[in-house]
């Protein structure tokens, strides 16, 4: 559906990730749907939808608000008309990457997550030490008009270079290697909302 506008994006994507390991593009997808899914983000943390975020997986999950400080909900289909145009976004782009890459990526997973003023999550990897699967992680930020002074900023750390703080404006989305890129979220004085994911290979 949002075809054209991936086709526009897909030579700096695959350009940035297989020199640097991580992309940013502006305006990724139509406003009004970056917009639609901000508010079905807040009407969802508004019922209550959202849960304190783990980290770790499975035996080892553990919600730690030293270590990071949002609520998320995972994203199925069926849900809405705007989540299912993103994940219907997210699975060319899934596509796309394969035919670039031959990465095997066979899933999606993704959720949204709510960071209340102050939060953070520390500097981590997103690929877990007990399961490889996540590959390349995308982050797909929903706030209008973020100023820089508010804070929020995804901060990267690229090998060998200075770290990089990009901040969370609407419509943004950061692509990079799960296994190979460090990251931290910096606190906010506003909320903050995203559509954090991950492309998965086969375990
Ligand atoms: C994560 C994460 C980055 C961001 O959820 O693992 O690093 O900018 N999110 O929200
Ligand atoms: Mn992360």
């Amino acid at each position: 559906m949002h075809n054209h506008l991936l086709q526009r994006h897909l030579p700096q994507i695959i350009d940035d990730l297989a020199n640097q390991g991580w992309s940013r593009l502006e305006d990724f997808l139509p406003q009004t749907l970056t917009h639609e899914l901000a508010e079905e983000c807040r009407k969802r943390a508004e019922k209550g939808a959202l849960s304190p975020a783990g980290v770790g997986r499975g035996q080892g999950l553990a919600v730690r608000e030293g270590v990071r400080g949002d609520s998320i909900q995972w994203l199925e289909p069926g849900q809405s008309t705007a989540c299912d145009q993103y994940l219907a976004a997210m699975d060319e782009l899934r596509q796309a990457l394969n035919q670039a890459f031959y990465l095997g990526l066979d899933d999606y997973e993704s959720h949204f997550a709510l960071y209340p003023p102050g939060s953070f999550y520390q500097k981590h990897l997103d690929r877990f030490r007990d399961d490889d699967r996540r590959t390349v992680s995308a982050v797909f930020y929903l706030n209008a008009n973020w100023q820089t002074d508010e804070g929020g900023a995804l901060r990267i750390y690229p090998a060998d270079l200075e770290p990089l703080d990009l901040p969370p404006q609407g419509g943004n989305l950061v692509l990079f290697m799960s296994a190979e890129l460090p990251h931290e979220v910096l606190p906010a004085s506003r909320e903050r909302l995203s559509l954090t994911g991950w492309f998965r290979r086969r375990a």
